[in-house]
């Protein structure tokens, strides 16, 4: 129970012995300590009342800053319709929403599907494709894509050699990707990138049994190193999957619903996907996921998707006032702006800070990646650490890269209505935690 009166647990004792019974560990490092109590736009609050700004919009699904009251009158009065409906009926929300995503979603992907969670909707896109190439074998990814955590998506994820799943889980075929902060050596971006056409020309006709049915993967890597893939890259893959016949699936749970400054990065590249996976900003700070897939292909069939709260009309109203909510306050156009003043201080911060090796955007998928020496790029994952910790010490919750890539990644990814000030704030805090970390001379 919370005492709301002073926004605190009113029982530590019950707090302790809840925190001992949890199944996963804590988190390392100080933040694990924080409990978040109440949110309000890009603020948060802990148990002690102390505010911070949330430059992660809670692992960047905050699009619309938290707790938006347009948001919440809409869940609250379908909470006072019906809360649960099961997927062999139908729901008020849930045929506004179909109707509505049919006005913003990129090319012929006029048909979707929902779920709770990004890495069930992976899941069903994986399933879609498979379900519309029946009988070929194959699933190709990026070898640092990242799809979510469920026995599938983390196999379609980068690789973990130490996974204890691995005897569970599905096998799919991993190829390279260009990274233009780090080309192959000595090739300019645009010869690394044509390589890997190349290289997943070969992998489709000499390097898997059976024939390829899909290729997933992410416009923008998030997870796995925030790597912009070149547009070479991306109309290329198109282009294969054209000719190959493969089903494109493009994963956009973390570029979609404004955060690179246009409604989806498919829009930003001129590339429509045959599926789209979608998730995080679209619930308003519910849960809620799905795809979007081509008029081309098949649906499903009774019995081969649909779980039990996969159509929660009470997410589903929320995410219709989230829709209009970024629509309306012309939050792609904010994300867009508030990117490029991020991305020119950050720039001006790097000739002071040598810390800083490369800042990366589009839009508000903003991130810095940190490097002991700018010629050799090597990486500074401990760096990275410090200025999460000292940040958040100063009000400010920075994102960090702890599990893949080269964890060296600081993510500056605010709810995409943050205000001049508030990231004038938040960069004011980077750039002196960045000199505090220099003056100690030990990274
Ligand atoms: C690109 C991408 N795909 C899928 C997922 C998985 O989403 P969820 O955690 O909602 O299952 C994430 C989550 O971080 C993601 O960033």
């Amino acid at each position: 129970m919370i005492d709301h009166a002073l926004n605190k647990p009113n029982n530590q004792a019950t707090m302790e012995l809840g925190r001992r019974s949890l199944i996963h560990d804590p988190i390392e490092g100080d933040l694990s300590k924080i409990m978040l109590v109440r949110a309000k736009g890009c603020s948060v609050w802990d148990d002690h009342g102390r505010e911070y700004l949330d430059f992660t919009s809670q692992a960047w699904s905050n699009n619309l800053g938290a707790n938006d009251p347009r948001v919440v009158k809409a869940a609250i009065a379908q909470l006072h319709e019906i809360t649960h409906v099961r997927p062999n009926f139908n729901s008020i929300p849930l045929l506004e929403l179909a109707a509505k995503l049919r006005e913003i979603s990129p090319g012929d992907l006029n048909r979707f599907g929902f779920c709770l969670h990004g890495s069930l909707a992976a899941e069903m896109a994986i399933k879609l494709a498979f379900k519309n190439r029946f009988g070929r074998q194959s699933l190709i990814v990026l070898q640092d894509g990242y799809h979510g955590r469920s026995l599938t998506t983390l196999a379609a994820s980068w690789p973990h050699p130490n996974s204890p799943f691995l005897a569970i889980q599905p096998r799919f075929t991993r190829v390279p990707h260009p990274d233009p902060y780090r080309p192959r050596k000595g090739l300019t971006v645009e010869a690394d990138s044509q390589l890997c056409l190349q290289l997943l020309e070969d992998m489709i006709n000499k390097g898997v049994d059976g024939g390829v049915a899909a290729i997933m993967l992410e416009p923008i890597l998030g997870n796995g190193g925030h790597v912009v893939l070149p547009k070479s890259f991306l109309t290329g893959v198109r282009e294969i999957c054209n000719r190959y016949d493969i089903v494109l699936i493009w994963d956009e749970i973390q570029s979609g619903f404004g955060r690179t400054g246009r409604m989806f990065a498919a829009d930003l590249y001129g590339v429509v996907p045959d599926i789209m996976t979608f998730g995080k900003g679209i619930g308003g700070g519910f849960p809620l996921a799905g795809i979007m897939a081509s008029e081309r292909l098949t649906g499903f069939s009774a019995g081969e998707d649909g779980l039990t709260f996969g159509s929660f009309p009470v997410a589903l109203a929320a995410s219709l006032a989230t829709i209009d909510a970024i629509i309306g306050d012309k939050l792609c156009q904010n994300a867009h702006d508030m990117g490029a003043y991020a991305t020119e201080r950050l720039l001006k911060m790097a000739e002071r800070r040598k810390l800083i090796g490369d800042v990366r955007g589009p839009g508000l998928f903003c991130s810095v990646e940190l490097v002991k020496d700018r010629v050799t790029k090597e990486p500074t994952a401990a760096a990275a650490s410090e200025v999460y910790r000292r940040a958040a010490q100063k009000g400010v919750l920075l994102g960090e890269s702890r599990y893949a890539g080269l964890g060296n990644l600081i993510k500056i990814k605010p709810p995409l209505d943050v205000t001049r000030a508030q990231m004038k704030t938040a960069l004011d805090v980077f750039d002196e935690v960045l000199g505090e970390i220099e003056a100690s001379g030990s990274y």
